[in-house]
């Protein structure tokens, strides 16, 4: 979009790094959707290296003493690092494609005594500091939706039976819920609900084959086994966060888990439903969403800490503003308004929250709260949401299985895909997530049809 986003969000973002004896930190300001670039070529990038994500380069900078900031594109994973840039401020350029890093200075240490050139990819390195993925960062599309955008009334079904059939194998689904997508491996992550399992696959060619990354140990509440996950998460080390309804808890597992892996109990949630991560806190370590529909409540972790924390809610069961009744969804926006979204699904509406929020903070609808029913300005029990780069929704609007779009401070939602029960393409029956890919393609996971269906974006 011309308004350029140069958000600067100057989220401080301590890198730290152990080689060998050595350790190293500086502290970056991270620069949303914008690039380094001079008028001149007094300030071109001492090296270009290509890394596989964000983090990546911010390590290859943090290994030459002299950088002084980085860019790194999204599409062609290329990290240029600068040196003596006059004034880092004033060559940035809004590009949607590009995060830019600046380190701030006096924050090195040690003070500029790194001397080796290496990259991290050639040296055993451990990296301890709290790192953000790239898969997370991508979620900024290459595409900056708009109320223009328009997605194929019609869906591809990318994983599971296109005719609505559950099965067990490995090409089949049984009621999919959550979704977490990695944009990075352009692959997605579901919990196959009635498999009491885990997979993951690649979007690259699909339909694919998945692995199973956790469960598949029959029916139960032991640490590798489920009962009805519903909510996954990944966080920036890799893990695995997966909530189960029926076993009232949320259950970490190690990056590279598979079936045989027991994974950690992480917090007792009642009727815990959907997970959302924010990696990118200021105090570096990740904040953890956990909707309780029992308690109607968000709990929050902060960065991790397994002491639960109230973030919307926890006021009992009703309809106030610092009410919410049987939540099934939560969303958190750490990319765009900083805000917390709550599928308040027994209250058939979305409400949000500032960042920081409590069980004393009064919610804002910002959709539905008309009642159930299927007018333009109403929801029926809405179960997900996701917000754009302008702040507008999409909503699971799970009993009209439609998915609902809502303009910043819009009265009414318009349907983006779907509206009628069923199995045809153009249609869904009881959807539960919506996540967008890094193409801007909508991937819905369409809960008593047992698949995944995918509406591709036809108009940025
Ligand atoms: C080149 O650009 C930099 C930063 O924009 C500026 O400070 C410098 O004076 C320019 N050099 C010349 C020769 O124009
Ligand atoms: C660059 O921008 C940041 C954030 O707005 C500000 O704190 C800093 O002082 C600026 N640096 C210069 C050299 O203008
Ligand atoms: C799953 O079962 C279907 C139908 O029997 C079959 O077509 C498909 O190849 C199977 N997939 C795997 C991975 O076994
Ligand atoms: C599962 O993970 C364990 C531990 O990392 C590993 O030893 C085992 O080989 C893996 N099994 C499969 C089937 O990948
Ligand atoms: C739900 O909440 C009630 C009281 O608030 C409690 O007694 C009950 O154990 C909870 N159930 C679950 C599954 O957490
Ligand atoms: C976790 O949070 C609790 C409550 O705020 C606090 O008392 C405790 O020190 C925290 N634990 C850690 C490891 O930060
Ligand atoms: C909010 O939570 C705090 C801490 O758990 C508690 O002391 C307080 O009573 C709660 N407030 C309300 C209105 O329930
Ligand atoms: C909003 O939706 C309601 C109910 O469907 C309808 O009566 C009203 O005309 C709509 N308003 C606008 C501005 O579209
Ligand atoms: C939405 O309303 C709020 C409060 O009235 C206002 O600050 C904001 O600018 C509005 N946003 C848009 C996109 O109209
Ligand atoms: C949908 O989008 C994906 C990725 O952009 C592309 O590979 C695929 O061919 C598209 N499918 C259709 C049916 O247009």
């Amino acid at each position: 979009m011309a308004s350029g986003r140069i958000c600067l969000w100057l989220l401080f973002m301590t890198i730290t790094q152990v080689v060998g004896e050595d350790i190293q930190s500086m502290i970056m300001s991270l620069m949303i959707d914008s690039k380094f670039q001079c008028a001149n070529t007094s300030c071109l990038p001492f090296i270009n290296v290509f890394t596989s994500n964000i983090m990546n380069c911010q390590v290859a900078c943090l290994t030459q003493s002299q950088c002084r900031a980085a860019t790194f594109h999204r599409s062609t994973f290329n990290c240029e690092l600068f040196d003596n840039m006059l004034n880092q401020n004033e060559s940035i350029l809004a590009d949607i494609d590009a995060v830019s890093m600046n380190v701030i200075s006096g924050t090195r240490f040690p003070s500029d005594q790194m001397t080796s050139t290496t990259t991290s990819s050639s040296t055993t390195t451990t990296t301890t500091g709290k790192l953000f993925k790239t898969s997370q960062v991508i979620e900024k599309r290459l595409c900056s939706l708009s109320s223009q955008s328009s997605w194929s009334q019609t869906a591809t079904t990318i994983f599971g039976s296109q005719s609505g059939t559950p099965g067990s194998n490995l090409s089949f689904l049984s009621s999919p819920i959550g979704m977490y997508y990695d944009g990075f491996n352009n692959m997605l992550f579901v919990a196959d609900s009635g498999n009491q399992r885990i997979l993951q696959f690649s979007l690259d060619n699909s339909p694919s084959v998945a692995i199973v990354i956790a469960g598949s140990n029959g029916y139960g509440c032991n640490m590798n086994q489920f009962e009805a996950p519903y909510g996954i998460g990944v966080d920036s080390f890799g893990r695995l966060y997966v909530s189960d309804f029926y076993c009232s808890q949320v259950v970490i597992f190690p990056s590279n888990s598979n079936s045989t892996t027991s994974g950690t109990l992480f917090s007792s949630v009642g009727l815990a439903t959907s997970i959302s991560i924010n990696p990118l806190t200021v105090s570096f370590d990740d904040d953890i969403y956990v909707v309780s529909y029992n308690d109607s409540a968000v709990y929050k972790f902060v960065g991790g800490n397994t002491t639960a924390m109230i973030a919307a809610g926890g006021n009992g069961n009703g309809y106030a503003l610092n009410q919410l009744s049987g939540p099934v969804g939560a969303y958190y926006d750490y990319l765009y308004t900083n805000s917390l979204y709550v599928a308040d699904s027994g209250n058939h509406r979305v409400l949000k929250f500032p960042s920081g929020s409590t069980n004393a903070t009064y919610g804002t609808v910002v959709a539905g709260g008309n009642g159930a029913g299927s007018g333009a300005n109403q929801l029926n029990y809405p179960r997900s949401i996701i917000v754009d780069s302008s702040g507008t929704l999409y909503i699971a609007d799970t009993n009209n299985n439609r998915i609902q779009r809502w303009l910043p401070n819009a009265s009414n939602g318009t349907t983006v895909a779907g509206g009628i029960p069923g199995t045809a393409s153009d249609q869904l029956y009881f959807l539960e997530t919506v996540l967008f890919d890094k193409y801007g393609n909508l991937l819905v996971s369409d809960r008593y049809n047992n698949r995944i269906q995918m509406f591709n974006l036809t108009t940025c």
